[in-house]
């Protein structure tokens, strides 16, 4: 490593030292004060280039909180604090810790295999790994079982912060058909925390708090939750997070004698593969998301459309995303960028509707490699690092000028800097 990468990894160490709360991360301080799902597993991989057992700890925890029919939620809440909304007592989802009531894209699974492949500590890697193996997969099931109702092979998100992509441009007209009537008084504290023009609209946040409270009416029950949810979308992102992790999931269940885990995930990675391909578009050269409600495609080119790079594809169809990707990344100075910069909706600061985030940087990136993309892969890699040396460790940044937006000192954007300096990805 050159002198300067490695003063960025001890930056980035610093940072999730910083945001550490013994047993699990904070996104940020202030703006995320609790433990946030997919932000949890993704910061445990860099963790473990430090403190390989710290790194276990952050995925050991998040599972102590998975409710009994297998949902992981997307927020647990630790700890009191009125500085996030919404809190507990609008989730009111009755559990021992308070948590959210809905889930977060699963990168569990490919987490695991990760630490597992990577650990200098054996035992401590078989310990945890076996631990966390049954509750995986439990969550896995719990997917098909709640979000895959009519067995299509794929699986719905009923809220838009589900996706972990909250405000994309691909939600606008399915959240657009959810209703605003009888929605509770509320003060929003994202916006007080970062730039108002950064974040997602009021009129979204409306309908964000209208399916929380219609689910939270149907008593959380999850096998009532997708028919019930006038917002049910097939996110070819989630969709491919999620046969990842259970391919991966079956890889470490082979490796500890769990065939019955293994042959099940197995069939899972597998019967997803095939139906995500009902989700590709010969016109945009990628995938699209579904709206199940209507029946419609969304025709919307953003970087979930993108992502099944990350669920391993085969090789004509590896070559064709990659392609797109690769016009993505020419785009902009600093890609890849979470929508379409060519599209009108683009807005370069706004959230998930045009800034580049680190987390689907290194997903592509690590798809790619799979699919033996070197050179994007490492034109993907370059550009996050030069975002960190211009504009240090934003939760996401403008494309086009690289300037920092959101939170400071972010804790998944510190891990995936350690994770591509470590040559991980
Ligand atoms: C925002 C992001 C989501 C992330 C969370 C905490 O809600 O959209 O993906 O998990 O912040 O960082």
């Amino acid at each position: 490593m050159t002198e300067n990468n490695e003063a960025i990894f001890e930056q980035a160490v610093a940072v999730l030292r910083a945001n550490d709360r013994g047993s699990y991360t904070v996104p940020t301080e202030g703006l995320y004060p609790f433990q946030w799902n997919w932000d949890s597993c993704l910061t445990a991989l860099g963790q473990s280039h430090y403190d390989e057992q710290r790194a276990w700890i952050e995925i050991e925890t998040l599972f102590a909180h998975q409710w009994p029919d297998g949902m992981v939620p997307h927020i647990v809440f630790h700890v009191e604090s009125d500085g996030y909304f919404p809190g507990p007592k609008v989730w009111s989802t009755n559990r021992p810790v308070p948590t959210s009531g809905i889930t977060q894209p699963p990168v569990a699974g490919f987490a695991i295999k990760r630490l597992f492949e990577r650990a200098r500590n054996r035992p401590l890697a078989e310990r945890y790994a076996r631990s966390l193996l049954a509750k995986v997969d439990a969550w896995h099931h719990w997917f098909y079982a709640n979000r895959d109702p009519h067995g299509d092979g794929l699986v719905a998100i009923l809220h838009p912060w589900e996706s972990g992509r909250d405000n994309s441009v691909d939600w606008d007209a399915a959240l657009a058909r959810v209703p605003t009537d009888g929605v509770e008084p509320y003060v929003r504290r994202d916006t007080q925390h970062a730039d108002p023009a950064h974040r997602p609209t009021q009129a979204q946040y409306d309908r964000y708090l209208w399916l929380v409270q219609r689910f939270r009416g149907l008593g959380w029950n999850n096998n009532l939750l997708h028919d019930a949810s006038p917002f049910r979308v097939v996110d070819p992102g989630f969709n491919a997070i999620l046969i990842r992790s259970a391919a991966d999931l079956a890889d470490v269940a082979e490796a500890l004698g769990e065939h019955r885990i293994a042959t099940d995930n197995r069939a899972r990675a597998a019967a997803g593969r095939t139906a995500l391909e009902t989700l590709w578009s010969e016109s945009h050269q990628q995938y699209l998301c579904f709206d199940r409600a209507t029946g419609e495609v969304i025709g919307n080119a953003s970087i979930g459309g993108l992502l099944p790079i990350f669920a391993g594809l085969d090789v004509s169809r590896a070559a064709e995303l990659g392609r797109t990707i690769a016009a993505q990344m020419a785009a902009v100075r600093y890609g890849v960028a979470s929508e379409n910069p060519a599209d009108p909706r683009f807005e370069a600061k706004r959230y998930w509707r045009g800034p580049t985030w680190l987390v689907t940087n290194y997903m592509l990136t690590d798809g790619l490699r799979m699919a033996g993309q070197q050179e994007t892969a490492r034109a993907i890699i370059d550009a996050s690092l030069d975002l960190i040396r211009r504009s240090s460790f934003a939760e996401y940044y403008d494309p086009r000028s690289g300037e920092p937006c959101g939170g400071t000192q972010f804790s998944w954007t510190a891990a995936m800097v350690i994770e591509f300096l470590a040559g991980a990805s």
